[in-house]
């Protein structure tokens, strides 16, 4: 993956508000808010699976087509979530509960959600 993970450190700060990053172990790897669900190990990590967290039909729906999170597919997402969630599942009422858009260094913020991705 060609993003600058340590700009997209910096770039996270837009996302914190509403994810944290936090490991099995507990550690607070970027305190953030519970609006959306924990972003530790996000690639490779089955859509829509964090235990406990209430998603929205879509994101279920895309679990179910057998959506894996990959860096390229995350930054389809950040950039449009209603329009990725659409394409994947071919359903054009499809509507996440996620409502930000970013417009730029979505690459480098995949690689800093990958180099918090075991494996
Ligand atoms: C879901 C990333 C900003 C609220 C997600 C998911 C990812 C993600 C990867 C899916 C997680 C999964 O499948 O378990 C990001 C990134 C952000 C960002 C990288 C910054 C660039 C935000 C912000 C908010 C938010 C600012 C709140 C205003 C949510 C919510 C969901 C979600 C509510 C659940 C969506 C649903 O169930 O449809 N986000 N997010 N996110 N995010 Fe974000």
């Amino acid at each position: 993956q060609d993003g600058d993970a340590a700009n997209g450190e910096k770039e996270f700060r837009k996302c914190k508000a509403c994810h944290m990053i936090q490991s099995p172990d507990g550690e607070d790897i970027v305190k953030g808010g519970r609006t959306g669900p924990n972003l530790y190990g996000i690639v490779g990590r089955e859509a829509a699976s964090e235990e406990g967290f209430k998603y929205s039909d879509a994101l279920i729906e895309l679990r179910e087509a057998g959506e894996v999170w990959t860096p390229e597919d995350l930054v389809g997402y950040m950039t449009d979530p209603n329009m990725f969630v659409q394409e994947k599942t071919g359903d054009d009422s499809a509507r996440t509960k996620m409502t930000f858009k970013l417009n730029k260094n979505q690459e480098d913020v995949a690689a800093f959600l990958a180099s918090h991705s075991p494996d």
